[in-house]
């Protein structure tokens, strides 16, 4: 029998295959605190979105987390509050997390990307999202990499591709990945959807499913499942 490289060994459910092999995002330069990281991606220029967004939007919430939870980029609310996950996905997350049985303050909510990507609506006054590059979430994974290996979760949920993407480094389909669990240098990493991904879902049986795969990744993650 061969060997199956270690990427390609999912705990959880099912096995898949991944096509390359994903790191966790590594980061330059010695090692800060986290103050020091949040203070310094505040003026972040790694990438030409900060010339858009109004603030960086770092991550947040109990700082020796088991649990991170990474999420895609900070929306419009995110953008003019500085915290991530403060607008229609995260009051969904919020429900997300309360039906799995996890309390927000004690995860940590970060994103892959810390600007807000937007472009102007031309029939209104609204900033319209937009999606970041690969070479924009590649930007950032400086800043996800050393909040990763600072924090040194127990497990990270990725909440979507980008967040995949900027976690593990890989541009693969999402469906492929949900509720595989890989082990990635002591740390779990599952992927699941994402929030907003929910919210824009055209049917309301639709939405009730994913939320439901949402709520059933984090219980996995979070290690509360019945
Ligand atoms: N969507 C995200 O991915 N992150 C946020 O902080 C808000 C919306």
């Amino acid at each position: 029998m061969l060997n199956a490289p270690a990427y390609a060994l999912a705990a959880g459910r099912e096995n898949r295959v991944i096509a390359r092999p994903p790191q966790l995002a590594r980061p330059e330069g010695h090692a800060p605190t986290l103050a020091q990281l949040r203070a310094e991606a505040a003026s972040c220029t790694r990438c030409r979105l900060y010339e858009r967004a109004t603030q960086t939007v770092f991550g947040e919430g109990r700082g020796a987390a088991p649990l991170m939870l990474v999420g895609e980029q900070a929306g419009d609310r995110e953008d003019r509050l500085g915290r991530p996950f403060v607008g229609p996905a995260g009051h969904l997350l919020q429900a997300a997390l309360e039906e799995a049985g996890i309390d927000r303050s004690q995860v940590y909510l970060t994103n892959a990307v810390k600007h807000f990507k937007w472009r102007p609506d031309p029939r209104s006054r609204r900033r319209l999202h937009s999606r970041p590059s690969a070479s924009e979430i590649d930007a950032c994974r400086h800043w996800l990499g050393w909040e990763i290996r600072l924090l040194r979760p127990r497990t990270i949920v990725c909440l979507g591709a980008i967040a995949v993407r900027g976690v593990l480094g890989v541009t693969t389909p999402l469906r492929q990945l949900r509720g595989t669990v890989l082990e990635l240098e002591g740390t779990r990493v599952l992927v699941s959807l994402h929030p907003a991904a929910v919210l824009r879902l055209p049917d309301e049986e639709a939405r009730s499913i994913a939320f439901a795969e949402l709520v059933e990744d984090l219980r996995l993650a979070a290690g509360t499942e019945t």
